[in-house]
């Protein structure tokens, strides 16, 4: 059984098509997005239509949850400045992409054919913004884990792809397939991207379990012709962004 898991497109449909053709290849059993699927990118209708499409089962991320709130963007940890992409993304889509954001899951639990369980959700099973790294003392993981029946878990949110043991349980990051970070989120320091898309192929086969963490390259310049044309607030930091690479 093959999953492939993509997150946080942020509306970068350029990235999306790159990672939806390399998985075209991959013979999967099931696409799962692991949410953050419109906000800041010039693209979010294309989004959601080839979300649509691949009958994705989508879980909600902390933006989608603040282009259904907007007014409330800080409860959702977004940086005040990102406010007005989000108005932005919100008024390039239909009452039924709303809806559609509207029916995201919380999380969602997949039980592999020799009986393992695997939990995906955006930030942590508990809540969309916690923000699980390399880093992260292992209590706060066992808070997060140790009680679960799952014994392998899959989230995004940090931007960083990332494979983790943590005792018997096995706690991935697919990656970010629109904003790559190159160092993971502080406040107060704009995120600089890396110029390709991230995500992850989790397979059981047999005795196997297997994680493929790929990297798609993806071309920079339709991206930011897209951005150019979009008229969307954040133009600026995108243009910054994939210099020198
Ligand atoms: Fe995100």
């Amino acid at each position: 059984m093959r999953i492939g898991f993509i997150s946080d497109i942020h509306g970068n449909f350029t990235a999306l098509q790159a990672v939806l053709s390399d998985i075209k290849q991959q013979k999967l059993d099931l696409l799962v997005c692991l949410g953050d699927t419109i906000s800041l990118g010039p693209q979010p209708k294309e989004v959601l239509n080839a979300l649509r499409e691949w009958n994705a089962v989508t879980i909600m991320g902390n933006h989608d949850q603040a282009i259904l709130e907007p007014e409330k963007a800080a409860e959702f940890e977004i940086t005040e400045h990102l406010i007005p992409d989000l108005y932005w993304g919100r008024d390039h889509i239909s009452l039924e992409d709303l809806n559609f954001i509207k029916s995201f899951k919380a999380t969602h639990s997949i039980q592999f054919p020799n009986g393992i369980e695997l939990l995906a959700f955006h930030g942590s099973p508990e809540s969309t913004t916690h923000l699980i790294q390399a880093i992260t003392p292992t209590d706060i993981l066992d808070h997060y884990f140790a009680e679960r029946s799952a014994s392998v878990f899959i989230g995004g949110h940090s931007h960083i792809q990332l494979h983790r043991r943590l005792g018997k349980k096995l706690i991935l990051n697919s990656g970010s397939v629109g904003n790559a970070f190159e160092y993971v989120f502080s406040p107060g320091n704009p995120p600089k991207l890396l110029p390709w898309a991230e995500y992850t192929i989790v397979e059981q086969d047999n005795d196997s379990l297997r994680t493929d963490m790929r990297r798609i390259y993806f071309d920079t310049k339709t991206l930011i012709e897209s951005v150019k044309a979009s008229g969307l607030p954040g133009t600026d930091w995108w243009l910054q962004q994939y210099q020198n690479k």
